[in-house]
């Protein structure tokens, strides 16, 4: 029998509690990696590695302290997703609030800063390692009622290459790419939907915008992670991945 693709290596996936980053944590477990549940959720963060196999440890990644304590407790790791974010919901511009602003882009851009920060800070004496950013479509194909969750992830693309361009020039060998989701069927997802009123009606709306004709899971999305992760990406970085059923077309 072959070799896991990655056994021997570590990864360290944020929000992996539930959602797209637990199928993230479970797909990478299954290709052979030591996984750490990194999330703000103690009790399902903690249930869901004990499920898989992977430790967990708590981690708000906009606190610098908590990525401090984790590079404290897990200083070598070859993998880092940063999956974690959040998404308000729709509001109309005028009545966007600083705060909802301000928080969402705490957690999806400055926590995917201080992700990328700690990678490669990890990754740079280690020789080398790779970065997933978990974007998403709206930030290339932006939603009007939704402009901090759309400023929010744009940012998280521009970091991507920005990060992607300083670790290649400095020799690092750390590739760092992001992927792109559409409407992926999810805790956040049907929060949303429950929140618009007629959920079934919604879904099928949701549905139709993807020229595919289906909402995706965590699956989909896990599996592009696994092959950026992978050797088979080795001449990949700076990518910006569209896994969105033809949403961003
Ligand atoms: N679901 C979709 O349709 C979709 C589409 C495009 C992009 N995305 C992106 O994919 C990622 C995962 O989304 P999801 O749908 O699985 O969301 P989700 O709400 O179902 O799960 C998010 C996970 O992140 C954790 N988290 C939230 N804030 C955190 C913080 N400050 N520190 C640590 N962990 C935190 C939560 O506890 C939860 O476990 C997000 O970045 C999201 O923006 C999702």
């Amino acid at each position: 029998m072959s070799e896991a693709p990655l056994s021997g290596r570590t990864a360290v996936v944020t929000g992996g509690a539930e959602g797209i980053g637990a199928a993230i944590a479970e797909r990478l477990k299954r290709d052979g990696a030591a996984v750490v549940i990194a999330d703000v959720q103690q009790e399902r963060g903690e249930a869901a590695a004990r499920a898989m196999g992977a430790a967990f440890v708590r981690l708000d990644v906009t606190r610098e302290e908590d990525w401090d304590a984790l590079l404290a407790a897990h200083p070598r790791f070859h993998i880092l997703v940063n999956n974690a974010g959040i998404n308000n919901g729709p509001a109309p511009f005028e009545e966007l609030s600083f705060a909802r602003w301000r928080n969402t882009l705490g957690v999806n851009l400055d926590g995917a800063f201080l992700g990328c920060r700690a990678g490669v800070r990890a990754m740079a004496p280690m020789g080398g390692g790779v970065i997933v950013n978990i974007g998403s479509a709206a930030g290339e194909r932006a939603v009007g009622e939704m402009a901090a969750y759309t400023a929010s992830k744009a940012g998280v693309h521009a970091l991507t290459r920005a990060v992607a361009l300083y670790c290649g020039k400095r020799g690092y060998n750390i590739r760092c790419s992001a992927v792109l989701p559409g409407s992926i069927e999810t805790p956040m997802v049907a929060r949303l939907r429950a929140e618009s009123g007629d959920a079934p009606a919604a879904r099928a709306r949701i549905a139709e915008r993807h020229p595919i004709g289906f909402v995706g899971d965590g699956a989909d999305i896990a599996a592009m992670v696994a092959f950026l992760v992978s050797d088979d990406a080795r001449f990949i970085t700076g990518a910006l991945m569209n896994v969105d059923g033809g949403l961003t077309i």
